[in-house]
């Protein structure tokens, strides 16, 4: 367990609370049976992501204490996600079938992991527990998001196209942002992270990267600019898309991205259906139709080095899960590069592997990211739908190429 600093004591048992609780009202307007749903195989009902988030605390935080006693040890099999070494579990596209135990059970099953998460961080000396918590924390703080992609996507299947939140205002300032590309660094940089604060083993070592001259561009890719794309035969083009991109398109029957309505008008968001903006960031790609986009525009996706060589020196900022619009919104202002942080994950051309020298973490918690580095993505910056205190310069998401319901845009690169 080394590859980050832990809190002080006290901070860590604040940040518990606040990161628990935020879990809770994320859910708020959410009923027992939209807890139950799960609308495909990627994705989870709510109230399974509420009992493995408490599982993994069970499973790595309490499990150290020899005196715990689980809430229920038959729950292990049905909230363990994927970790084989801990032992067998319930298959992710059955999730939805868990209608035992109740939501009610579930809520119970959290307080009783609360207060035992709580209680060991007053009297343990455990000088690894700090750390194993901040872990735990970063790790809901993920199905925070994951929760809101996945009712997103089974809201979206009722007919009645229900809204989870309020409506949500226009994109403040209408005015567009003129795209620009920015020259990026060339030469040898260094990325990855290294000492303080916490990070996710795959965000390590810190190692030298060669960028080549390039150049990004200072905001994401709009939906007016994405319509143009589908209105221009984008769609029907396969010499813009990779093979498997045009045979998924094919069997999929894609022809705009995923939440647009047929029209190209509208869009369901969050808060039901809206008419799109034109301003706003486009969202919901796949990695194929970020790519085929970047191409048609005669651009091509960032690589994930050049995106984190312009992030280190930016602040962490921007339409996160703290504003709780939980929507992309336009670009405004004139900074150098416009929502680096935010609005939508931007897909890169960086597959999901190895850094050199990376070792996952010991034990069982070394299945977390590294089993994972084939056939995914990377993709920076975090979302509309991250918290601020869980993104950082570092960090890598990941997804397979052909995944829509998350989050997901893409800012445009090019050489130079
Ligand atoms: C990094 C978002 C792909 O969804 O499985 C949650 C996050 N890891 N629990 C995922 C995660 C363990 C992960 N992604
Ligand atoms: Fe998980």
């Amino acid at each position: 367990m080394t590859t980050w600093q832990s809190s002080a004591p006290a901070g860590i048992a604040a940040r518990f609370r606040q990161v628990r609780q935020c879990t809770l009202a994320l859910c708020a307007s959410l009923s027992a049976e939209d807890l139950q749903l799960q609308s495909m195989p990627d994705a989870s009902p709510g109230k399974w992501h509420l009992a493995h988030t408490s599982w993994f605390f069970e499973q790595f935080v309490l499990g150290r204490d020899p005196a715990y006693r689980p809430r229920d040890p038959a729950w292990h099999y049905l909230f363990n996600s994927y970790y084989q070494s801990v032992g067998p579990m319930h298959a992710r596209p059955q999730r939805g079938l868990l209608s035992r135990p109740s939501l009610d059970e579930v809520l119970d099953y959290r307080r009783h992991v609360d207060d035992a998460v709580g209680e060991l961080l007053e009297r343990s000396d455990d000088a690894e527990l700090p750390g194993l918590v901040e872990l735990g924390l970063q790790h809901e703080q993920q199905h925070q998001e994951l929760l809101l992609t996945d009712i997103k996507h089974a809201f979206w299947c009722n007919p009645l196209q229900p809204a989870y939140r309020a409506p949500i205002a226009a994109s403040a300032d209408a005015k567009v942002v003129p795209l620009r590309f920015v020259d990026g660094r060339e030469g040898i940089v260094e990325i990855g992270h290294r000492g303080e604060g916490f990070a996710f083993d795959h965000e390590t070592p810190r190692h030298r990267a060669l960028l080549q001259p390039h150049a990004l561009a200072n905001r994401l890719v709009t939906n007016a600019e994405y319509l143009a794309f589908v209105r221009e035969g984008g769609y029907r083009e396969p010499g813009l898309w990779l093979s498997d991109g045009w045979a998924t398109l094919q069997r999929e029957g894609w022809q705009h991205p995923l939440y647009w309505q047929d029209d190209l008008a509208s869009e369901f968001t969050l808060a039901g259906a809206r008419a799109l903006d034109p301003h706003e960031p486009v969202c919901h790609l796949s990695y194929f139709e970020a790519d085929a986009f970047a191409r048609w525009a005669g651009a091509r996706l960032p690589t994930e080095a050049e995106w984190e060589s312009v992030a280190q020196g930016v602040a962490i900022d921007g339409n996160l899960q703290d504003a709780q619009r939980f929507q992309p919104r336009a670009a405004s202002g004139d900074a150098g590069l416009l929502q680096l942080y935010g609005d939508v994950w931007e897909w890169t051309a960086s597959p999901y592997v190895s850094y050199p020298g990376f070792r996952p973490l010991p034990g069982s918690l070394g299945e977390y990211n590294g089993k994972f580095m084939c056939g995914q993505w990377v993709l920076r910056g975090g979302s509309c739908a991250t918290p601020r205190d869980h993104v950082r310069a570092t960090y890598r998401n990941f997804f397979p190429p052909q995944a829509r319901w998350q989050f997901a845009g893409l800012r445009l690169g090019q050489d130079r």
